[in-house]
Protein backbone atom coordinates (compact mmCIF):
# COMPACT_ATOMS: atom_id res chain seq x y z
CA UNK A 1 0.00 0.00 0.00
CA UNK A 2 1.33 3.44 -1.24
CA UNK A 3 2.33 6.16 1.24
CA UNK A 4 -0.34 7.63 4.25
CA UNK A 5 -1.78 11.20 3.97
CA UNK A 6 -3.68 12.32 7.29
CA UNK A 7 -6.57 14.83 7.77
CA UNK A 8 -6.99 15.80 11.48
CA UNK A 9 -9.88 16.81 12.91
CA UNK A 10 -8.92 20.62 14.36
CA UNK A 11 -7.92 20.90 17.87
CA UNK A 12 -8.74 24.34 18.42
CA UNK A 13 -12.20 24.89 19.21
CA UNK A 14 -12.43 27.67 17.26
CA UNK A 15 -11.47 26.43 14.41
CA UNK A 16 -14.43 25.27 12.12
CA UNK A 17 -12.41 24.52 8.50
CA UNK A 18 -11.12 20.86 7.37
CA UNK A 19 -8.14 20.73 5.66
CA UNK A 20 -9.43 18.19 2.76
CA UNK A 21 -12.73 17.70 0.64
CA UNK A 22 -14.18 14.60 -1.08
CA UNK A 23 -12.70 16.22 -4.14
CA UNK A 24 -9.09 16.45 -2.88
CA UNK A 25 -9.46 12.93 -1.11
CA UNK A 26 -10.93 11.47 -4.33
CA UNK A 27 -7.72 12.98 -6.45
CA UNK A 28 -5.06 11.92 -3.49
CA UNK A 29 -6.22 8.53 -3.56
CA UNK A 30 -6.44 8.86 -6.87
CA UNK A 31 -2.86 9.31 -6.79
CA UNK A 32 -2.49 6.21 -4.89
CA UNK A 33 -2.15 7.48 -1.66
CA UNK A 34 -4.00 5.69 1.15
CA UNK A 35 -5.99 8.91 2.56
CA UNK A 36 -7.28 8.42 6.25
CA UNK A 37 -9.62 11.31 7.65
CA UNK A 38 -10.35 11.40 11.34
CA UNK A 39 -13.77 10.62 12.08
CA UNK A 40 -15.97 14.28 12.53
CA UNK A 41 -12.94 16.11 11.07
CA UNK A 42 -15.71 17.80 8.37
CA UNK A 43 -18.79 18.04 10.80
CA UNK A 44 -18.46 22.03 11.04
CA UNK A 45 -17.96 22.48 7.25
CA UNK A 46 -20.90 20.21 6.53
CA UNK A 47 -18.77 17.14 4.92
CA UNK A 48 -19.61 13.93 6.91
CA UNK A 49 -17.40 10.95 7.19
CA UNK A 50 -19.71 9.16 4.77
CA UNK A 51 -19.22 11.43 2.06
CA UNK A 52 -14.98 11.40 2.92
CA UNK A 53 -15.26 7.62 2.74
CA UNK A 54 -17.63 7.05 -0.37
CA UNK A 55 -14.58 9.77 -1.73
CA UNK A 56 -12.06 7.06 -1.08
CA UNK A 57 -11.01 8.07 2.77
CA UNK A 58 -10.79 5.60 5.51
CA UNK A 59 -12.10 6.86 8.53
CA UNK A 60 -10.20 7.06 11.69
CA UNK A 61 -8.98 8.19 14.94
CA UNK A 62 -6.54 10.89 16.09
CA UNK A 63 -3.64 8.29 17.01
CA UNK A 64 -3.58 7.45 13.13
CA UNK A 65 -0.98 10.14 12.40
CA UNK A 66 1.36 8.39 14.31
CA UNK A 67 1.45 6.70 10.72
CA UNK A 68 0.85 9.91 8.02
CA UNK A 69 4.20 10.41 6.02
CA UNK A 70 1.54 13.71 5.12
CA UNK A 71 -0.54 15.13 7.31
CA UNK A 72 -3.36 18.31 5.77
CA UNK A 73 -4.07 20.80 8.37
CA UNK A 74 -5.50 24.07 8.62
CA UNK A 75 -3.67 25.34 11.64
CA UNK A 76 -0.03 24.83 13.02
CA UNK A 77 -0.17 21.39 15.11
CA UNK A 78 0.93 22.40 18.43
CA UNK A 79 3.25 20.91 21.11
CA UNK A 80 0.69 17.82 21.97
CA UNK A 81 -0.25 16.94 18.71
CA UNK A 82 3.18 16.96 17.72
CA UNK A 83 4.08 13.97 20.28
CA UNK A 84 1.90 11.52 17.76
CA UNK A 85 3.54 12.85 14.37
CA UNK A 86 6.12 10.72 12.73
CA UNK A 87 9.57 11.71 12.07
CA UNK A 88 9.94 13.10 8.65
CA UNK A 89 6.29 13.88 7.79
CA UNK A 90 4.93 16.84 5.92
CA UNK A 91 3.24 18.83 7.51
CA UNK A 92 0.86 21.23 4.83
CA UNK A 93 -0.94 24.53 7.20
CA UNK A 94 -1.46 27.87 7.76
CA UNK A 95 1.36 28.20 10.30
CA UNK A 96 0.96 31.72 11.61
CA UNK A 97 4.82 31.94 12.44
CA UNK A 98 5.16 35.62 13.31
CA UNK A 99 5.60 36.02 16.86
CA UNK A 100 5.13 32.25 17.53
CA UNK A 101 8.89 31.58 17.44
CA UNK A 102 8.63 28.95 20.37
CA UNK A 103 6.34 26.96 18.23
CA UNK A 104 8.12 26.81 14.91
CA UNK A 105 11.20 25.79 17.18
CA UNK A 106 8.56 23.19 18.33
CA UNK A 107 8.02 21.93 14.94
CA UNK A 108 11.74 21.91 14.48
CA UNK A 109 12.47 19.68 17.65
CA UNK A 110 9.67 16.95 16.32
CA UNK A 111 11.57 16.94 12.79
CA UNK A 112 8.68 17.52 11.25
CA UNK A 113 9.42 19.20 7.31
CA UNK A 114 6.43 21.50 8.07
CA UNK A 115 5.18 24.00 5.38
CA UNK A 116 3.57 27.66 6.09
CA UNK A 117 1.03 27.51 3.08
CA UNK A 118 1.14 31.51 3.78
CA UNK A 119 4.27 31.79 2.57
CA UNK A 120 3.11 30.76 -0.91
CA UNK A 121 5.12 33.65 -3.52
CA UNK A 122 2.33 35.45 -5.23
CA UNK A 123 3.83 34.30 -8.96
CA UNK A 124 0.86 32.79 -11.73
CA UNK A 125 1.75 29.32 -11.10
CA UNK A 126 0.92 29.45 -7.09
CA UNK A 127 -2.42 31.25 -7.64
CA UNK A 128 -4.27 27.85 -7.41
CA UNK A 129 -2.10 27.74 -4.16
CA UNK A 130 -2.77 30.95 -2.59
CA UNK A 131 -4.98 30.28 1.46
CA UNK A 132 -4.21 33.74 1.62
CA UNK A 133 -6.21 34.68 -1.44
CA UNK A 134 -8.96 31.86 -0.99
CA UNK A 135 -9.54 32.66 2.36
CA UNK A 136 -9.52 36.32 2.44
CA UNK A 137 -12.10 36.55 -0.27
CA UNK A 138 -14.62 34.90 1.98
CA UNK A 139 -13.96 37.04 4.90
CA UNK A 140 -14.25 40.04 2.89
CA UNK A 141 -17.73 39.00 1.71
CA UNK A 142 -18.42 37.61 4.95
CA UNK A 143 -17.68 41.12 6.70
CA UNK A 144 -20.03 42.57 4.97
CA UNK A 145 -22.74 39.80 5.93
CA UNK A 146 -21.97 40.35 9.53
CA UNK A 147 -22.21 44.14 9.13
CA UNK A 148 -25.24 43.96 7.46
CA UNK A 149 -26.76 41.51 10.19
CA UNK A 150 -25.65 43.90 13.05
CA UNK A 151 -26.88 46.80 11.02
CA UNK A 152 -30.69 47.52 11.63
CA UNK A 153 -31.86 49.11 8.46
CA UNK A 154 -31.68 48.01 5.13
CA UNK A 155 -29.08 48.62 2.75
CA UNK A 156 -30.30 48.86 -0.56
CA UNK A 157 -32.51 52.02 -1.37
CA UNK A 158 -36.25 51.07 -1.97
CA UNK A 159 -38.91 52.96 -3.23
CA UNK A 160 -42.12 51.85 -2.19
CA UNK A 161 -45.31 53.28 -2.48
CA UNK A 162 -45.48 54.07 1.57
CA UNK A 163 -42.13 55.83 0.96
CA UNK A 164 -38.50 55.29 -0.17
CA UNK A 165 -35.87 53.90 2.10
CA UNK A 166 -32.42 54.97 1.82
CA UNK A 167 -29.30 53.12 0.49
CA UNK A 168 -26.68 52.61 3.13
CA UNK A 169 -23.36 54.04 3.31
CA UNK A 170 -20.83 51.26 3.23
CA UNK A 171 -16.99 52.96 3.92
CA UNK A 172 -14.27 49.79 2.64
CA UNK A 173 -10.88 50.57 4.21
CA UNK A 174 -8.07 48.41 2.93
CA UNK A 175 -8.76 46.87 -0.78
CA UNK A 176 -6.26 43.85 -0.91
CA UNK A 177 -8.50 40.65 -1.63
CA UNK A 178 -10.68 40.61 1.35
CA UNK A 179 -11.49 44.34 0.40
CA UNK A 180 -12.32 44.03 -3.14
CA UNK A 181 -14.89 41.05 -2.56
CA UNK A 182 -16.39 43.22 0.10
CA UNK A 183 -16.45 46.14 -1.92
CA UNK A 184 -18.39 43.54 -4.29
CA UNK A 185 -20.49 41.97 -1.59
CA UNK A 186 -21.88 45.65 -0.29
CA UNK A 187 -22.78 46.76 -4.16
CA UNK A 188 -24.51 43.62 -5.43
CA UNK A 189 -26.53 44.26 -1.76
CA UNK A 190 -27.35 47.65 -3.37
CA UNK A 191 -25.17 50.29 -0.74
CA UNK A 192 -23.05 52.95 -1.81
CA UNK A 193 -19.55 52.13 -1.21
CA UNK A 194 -16.78 53.96 -0.74
CA UNK A 195 -13.46 52.94 -0.56
CA UNK A 196 -9.22 53.71 0.30
CA UNK A 197 -6.18 52.38 0.40
CA UNK A 198 -2.32 53.16 -0.07
CA UNK A 199 -1.50 51.49 -2.95
CA UNK A 200 -2.27 53.20 -6.12
CA UNK A 201 -3.32 50.32 -8.14
CA UNK A 202 -6.05 50.23 -5.85
CA UNK A 203 -8.00 53.56 -7.24
CA UNK A 204 -8.88 51.79 -10.82
CA UNK A 205 -9.77 48.21 -9.34
CA UNK A 206 -12.28 50.07 -7.19
CA UNK A 207 -13.79 51.93 -9.90
CA UNK A 208 -14.34 49.06 -11.83
CA UNK A 209 -16.59 48.34 -9.20
CA UNK A 210 -18.65 50.77 -9.10
CA UNK A 211 -17.55 52.24 -5.78
CA UNK A 212 -15.49 55.60 -5.33
CA UNK A 213 -12.07 56.06 -4.56
CA UNK A 214 -10.95 58.31 -1.83
CA UNK A 215 -7.30 58.75 -0.40
CA UNK A 216 -4.65 60.95 0.30
CA UNK A 217 -2.60 60.99 -3.22
CA UNK A 218 1.06 62.37 -2.83
CA UNK A 219 4.51 61.03 -3.77
CA UNK A 220 4.06 58.61 -0.74
CA UNK A 221 1.12 56.99 -2.10
CA UNK A 222 2.91 56.49 -5.47
CA UNK A 223 5.40 54.51 -3.80
CA UNK A 224 3.47 52.69 -1.93
CA UNK A 225 3.34 49.25 -3.24
CA UNK A 226 6.18 46.88 -3.18
CA UNK A 227 7.40 44.51 -5.41
CA UNK A 228 5.32 41.88 -3.98
CA UNK A 229 2.09 43.73 -4.81
CA UNK A 230 1.75 44.23 -1.00
CA UNK A 231 1.33 47.44 1.22
CA UNK A 232 4.60 49.62 3.15
CA UNK A 233 4.05 50.67 6.94
CA UNK A 234 3.65 54.67 6.25
CA UNK A 235 5.06 57.40 7.48
CA UNK A 236 2.92 59.24 10.40
CA UNK A 237 3.33 62.27 8.43
CA UNK A 238 1.15 60.33 5.75
CA UNK A 239 -0.93 58.69 8.09
CA UNK A 240 -1.80 62.12 9.73
CA UNK A 241 -3.09 63.25 6.40
CA UNK A 242 -4.64 60.21 5.46
CA UNK A 243 -6.72 60.56 8.94
CA UNK A 244 -7.68 63.67 8.84
CA UNK A 245 -9.20 63.15 5.04
CA UNK A 246 -10.94 60.11 6.43
CA UNK A 247 -12.16 61.55 9.60
CA UNK A 248 -14.90 63.90 8.28
CA UNK A 249 -15.63 60.78 5.31
CA UNK A 250 -16.73 58.44 8.44
CA UNK A 251 -18.78 60.61 10.22
CA UNK A 252 -21.37 60.09 7.39
CA UNK A 253 -20.55 56.54 7.09
CA UNK A 254 -23.20 53.70 8.34
CA UNK A 255 -21.47 50.59 8.08
CA UNK A 256 -17.31 51.00 8.36
CA UNK A 257 -15.46 47.55 7.17
CA UNK A 258 -12.10 47.85 7.79
CA UNK A 259 -9.15 45.03 6.42
CA UNK A 260 -5.78 46.90 6.00
CA UNK A 261 -2.59 44.60 6.60
CA UNK A 262 0.78 45.06 6.25
CA UNK A 263 2.70 41.49 6.04
CA UNK A 264 4.69 40.32 9.12
CA UNK A 265 3.44 44.01 11.27
CA UNK A 266 0.60 44.89 13.28
CA UNK A 267 -2.21 46.10 11.16
CA UNK A 268 -2.22 50.04 10.53
CA UNK A 269 -4.70 51.81 12.99
CA UNK A 270 -6.96 53.58 11.05
CA UNK A 271 -10.42 54.44 12.86
CA UNK A 272 -9.53 56.60 16.25
CA UNK A 273 -11.59 56.06 19.44
CA UNK A 274 -12.90 59.91 17.96
CA UNK A 275 -13.84 58.49 14.72
CA UNK A 276 -15.76 55.86 16.21
CA UNK A 277 -17.62 58.59 18.92
CA UNK A 278 -18.45 60.90 15.56
CA UNK A 279 -20.50 57.91 14.06
CA UNK A 280 -24.31 58.18 14.26
CA UNK A 281 -25.76 55.60 16.17
CA UNK A 282 -26.64 52.36 14.99
CA UNK A 283 -23.58 52.78 12.73
CA UNK A 284 -21.51 49.22 12.54
CA UNK A 285 -17.41 49.09 11.88
CA UNK A 286 -16.29 45.50 11.09
CA UNK A 287 -12.84 44.89 11.95
CA UNK A 288 -11.28 42.21 9.89
CA UNK A 289 -7.97 42.94 11.11
CA UNK A 290 -8.88 42.42 14.86
CA UNK A 291 -6.55 39.13 14.84
CA UNK A 292 -3.39 41.41 14.08
CA UNK A 293 -4.47 44.05 16.26
CA UNK A 294 -7.01 46.00 14.55
CA UNK A 295 -7.06 49.05 12.54
CA UNK A 296 -10.13 49.99 14.97
CA UNK A 297 -9.54 51.45 18.63
CA UNK A 298 -11.78 49.43 20.86
CA UNK A 299 -11.89 46.24 18.41
CA UNK A 300 -12.20 43.39 21.08
CA UNK A 301 -11.00 40.37 19.33
CA UNK A 302 -13.78 37.99 19.55
CA UNK A 303 -16.54 40.41 20.49
CA UNK A 304 -19.17 42.53 19.05
CA UNK A 305 -18.18 45.40 21.31
CA UNK A 306 -21.19 48.68 21.89
CA UNK A 307 -19.52 51.79 22.64
CA UNK A 308 -21.48 54.57 24.34
CA UNK A 309 -22.61 56.51 21.20
CA UNK A 310 -24.30 53.21 20.22
CA UNK A 311 -21.68 52.51 17.63
CA UNK A 312 -21.26 48.24 17.34
CA UNK A 313 -17.69 47.17 16.30
CA UNK A 314 -17.95 43.89 15.28
CA UNK A 315 -14.65 41.93 16.35
CA UNK A 316 -15.16 38.40 14.99
CA UNK A 317 -12.27 36.19 15.43
CA UNK A 318 -11.58 33.57 11.81
CA UNK A 319 -13.73 35.05 9.79
CA UNK A 320 -13.60 32.72 7.04
CA UNK A 321 -14.30 29.85 9.56
CA UNK A 322 -17.73 31.49 9.63
CA UNK A 323 -18.18 30.23 6.56
CA UNK A 324 -16.82 26.75 6.82
CA UNK A 325 -18.30 25.00 3.99
CA UNK A 326 -17.09 27.47 1.40
CA UNK A 327 -13.85 28.16 3.25
CA UNK A 328 -13.00 24.53 3.97
CA UNK A 329 -13.34 23.56 -0.25
CA UNK A 330 -11.21 26.30 -0.97
CA UNK A 331 -8.92 25.64 1.49
CA UNK A 332 -8.41 21.93 0.94
CA UNK A 333 -8.33 22.70 -2.92
CA UNK A 334 -4.83 24.76 -1.79
CA UNK A 335 -3.50 22.39 -0.08
CA UNK A 336 -4.00 19.97 -2.87
CA UNK A 337 -2.68 21.48 -5.41
CA UNK A 338 0.62 22.63 -3.71
CA UNK A 339 1.00 19.04 -2.56
CA UNK A 340 0.52 17.73 -6.01
CA UNK A 341 3.90 19.56 -7.01
CA UNK A 342 5.56 17.55 -4.42
CA UNK A 343 4.39 14.07 -6.00
CA UNK A 344 6.37 11.55 -7.83
CA UNK A 345 3.67 10.50 -10.00
CA UNK A 346 5.74 7.32 -10.65
CA UNK A 347 6.65 6.14 -7.14
CA UNK A 348 3.28 7.37 -6.10
CA UNK A 349 5.24 8.80 -2.89
CA UNK A 350 6.38 12.25 -1.70
CA UNK A 351 9.23 13.28 -3.06
CA UNK A 352 10.15 17.05 -2.22
CA UNK A 353 12.21 18.82 -4.18
CA UNK A 354 14.14 21.48 -1.70
CA UNK A 355 15.09 23.61 -4.50
CA UNK A 356 12.12 24.54 -6.13
CA UNK A 357 10.83 28.19 -4.93
CA UNK A 358 7.23 27.14 -3.94
CA UNK A 359 9.40 24.45 -1.22
CA UNK A 360 11.71 27.53 -0.48
CA UNK A 361 9.68 29.50 0.11
CA UNK A 362 7.43 27.95 2.44
CA UNK A 363 9.21 25.26 4.31
CA UNK A 364 9.70 26.58 7.92
CA UNK A 365 10.93 23.26 9.68
CA UNK A 366 13.22 20.34 8.23
CA UNK A 367 15.26 17.34 8.92
CA UNK A 368 15.02 18.74 12.43
CA UNK A 369 15.58 22.06 12.60
CA UNK A 370 14.46 25.52 11.92
CA UNK A 371 15.15 26.13 7.83
CA UNK A 372 13.41 29.00 6.84
CA UNK A 373 15.22 32.41 7.18
CA UNK A 374 12.87 34.64 8.81
CA UNK A 375 13.14 32.17 11.84
CA UNK A 376 16.69 30.15 11.83
CA UNK A 377 18.15 30.92 14.32
CA UNK A 378 15.68 33.10 16.16
CA UNK A 379 14.26 29.77 18.51
CA UNK A 380 13.84 31.49 21.83
CA UNK A 381 16.48 30.46 24.33
CA UNK A 382 14.36 28.44 26.80
CA UNK A 383 11.73 26.48 24.55
CA UNK A 384 8.35 26.92 26.64
CA UNK A 385 7.82 22.78 26.56
CA UNK A 386 10.50 19.50 26.47
CA UNK A 387 9.47 18.37 23.21
CA UNK A 388 9.72 14.96 23.23
CA UNK A 389 13.77 14.34 24.38
CA UNK A 390 12.81 10.40 22.58
CA UNK A 391 12.53 11.79 19.13
CA UNK A 392 14.73 14.55 19.78
CA UNK A 393 17.56 12.84 19.77
CA UNK A 394 17.45 11.59 16.33
CA UNK A 395 20.47 13.70 15.01
CA UNK A 396 20.58 10.99 12.41
CA UNK A 397 18.16 11.95 9.94
CA UNK A 398 19.69 13.47 7.25
CA UNK A 399 20.65 17.05 7.62
CA UNK A 400 18.51 19.61 5.94
CA UNK A 401 19.92 21.19 2.65
CA UNK A 402 22.06 24.41 3.72
CA UNK A 403 20.39 25.95 0.67
CA UNK A 404 17.41 26.63 1.73
CA UNK A 405 18.27 28.25 5.14
CA UNK A 406 20.98 29.94 3.03
CA UNK A 407 18.70 31.45 0.52
CA UNK A 408 16.95 34.65 0.89
CA UNK A 409 13.26 34.82 1.37
CA UNK A 410 11.13 34.75 -1.96
CA UNK A 411 10.77 38.39 -2.96
CA UNK A 412 7.36 38.67 -1.83
CA UNK A 413 7.34 36.54 0.90
CA UNK A 414 6.44 38.55 4.37
CA UNK A 415 8.98 40.48 6.12
CA UNK A 416 10.14 39.76 9.92
CA UNK A 417 7.59 41.94 12.16
CA UNK A 418 9.23 44.41 14.64
CA UNK A 419 6.92 44.15 17.33
CA UNK A 420 4.68 41.31 18.29
CA UNK A 421 1.11 40.97 16.50
CA UNK A 422 -0.76 40.04 19.63
CA UNK A 423 -4.09 41.39 19.57
CA UNK A 424 -4.89 44.46 21.19
CA UNK A 425 -7.25 44.47 23.55
CA UNK A 426 -7.54 48.18 25.35
CA UNK A 427 -11.00 48.95 25.82
CA UNK A 428 -12.88 52.10 25.28
CA UNK A 429 -16.15 49.85 24.44
CA UNK A 430 -19.38 49.98 27.20
P1 LIG B 1 -3.16 42.43 2.65
O1 LIG B 1 -4.08 41.45 3.26
O2 LIG B 1 -1.71 42.36 2.97
O3 LIG B 1 -3.66 43.92 3.00
C1 LIG B 1 -4.99 44.32 2.75
C2 LIG B 1 -5.01 45.71 2.16
O4 LIG B 1 -4.71 46.69 3.16
C3 LIG B 1 -4.00 45.94 1.03
O5 LIG B 1 -4.68 46.34 -0.14
C4 LIG B 1 -3.10 47.04 1.58
O6 LIG B 1 -2.63 47.91 0.56
C5 LIG B 1 -4.05 47.75 2.52
N1 LIG B 1 -3.40 48.65 3.49
C6 LIG B 1 -2.25 48.47 4.19
N2 LIG B 1 -2.00 49.52 4.96
C7 LIG B 1 -2.99 50.43 4.76
C8 LIG B 1 -3.28 51.72 5.28
N3 LIG B 1 -2.48 52.33 6.16
N4 LIG B 1 -4.40 52.35 4.83
C9 LIG B 1 -5.21 51.76 3.94
N5 LIG B 1 -4.99 50.54 3.42
C10 LIG B 1 -3.90 49.88 3.82
O7 LIG B 1 -3.32 42.40 1.07
P2 LIG B 1 -3.80 41.23 0.12
O8 LIG B 1 -5.23 41.09 0.15
O9 LIG B 1 -2.97 40.05 0.42
O10 LIG B 1 -3.40 41.81 -1.32
C11 LIG B 1 -2.14 42.39 -1.59
C12 LIG B 1 -1.94 42.48 -3.10
O11 LIG B 1 -1.60 41.23 -3.64
C13 LIG B 1 -3.13 42.96 -3.88
O12 LIG B 1 -2.67 43.83 -4.88
C14 LIG B 1 -3.66 41.73 -4.53
O13 LIG B 1 -4.39 42.01 -5.67
C15 LIG B 1 -2.36 41.02 -4.83
N6 LIG B 1 -2.52 39.60 -5.03
C16 LIG B 1 -1.79 38.98 -6.01
C17 LIG B 1 -1.90 37.64 -6.24
C18 LIG B 1 -1.10 36.99 -7.30
O14 LIG B 1 -0.47 37.66 -8.08
N7 LIG B 1 -1.07 35.69 -7.34
C19 LIG B 1 -2.81 36.81 -5.44
C20 LIG B 1 -3.53 37.56 -4.43
C21 LIG B 1 -3.37 38.89 -4.25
Amino acid sequence: MGQTIFVPKEVDAAETRVAASPDTVKRLAGLGFNVVVEAGAGTLSRITDDEFAKAGAKIGKAGDVAKADVVLKVRRPNEAELKSYKQGAAVLATMDPYGHEAAVAALGKAGVTAFAMEFMPRITRAQVMDVLSSQANLAGYQAVIDGAAEYDRALPMMMTAAGTVPAAKIFIMGVGVAGLQAIATARRLGAVVTATDVRPAVKEQVQSLGAKFLAVEDEEFKAAETAGGYAKEMSKEYQAKQAALTAEHIAKQDIVITTALIPGRPAPKLVSAAMVASMKPGSVIVDLAVERGGNVEGAVPGKVATTANGVKIVGHLNVPGRVAASASLLYAKNLFAFLETMIDKETKSLKINRDDELAKATMLTDGGKVVHPAFAGKEPAAPTAAAKPAKAEAAKKPAAPKAAAEKKPAAKSPAKPKTKTSPKTTGGTA
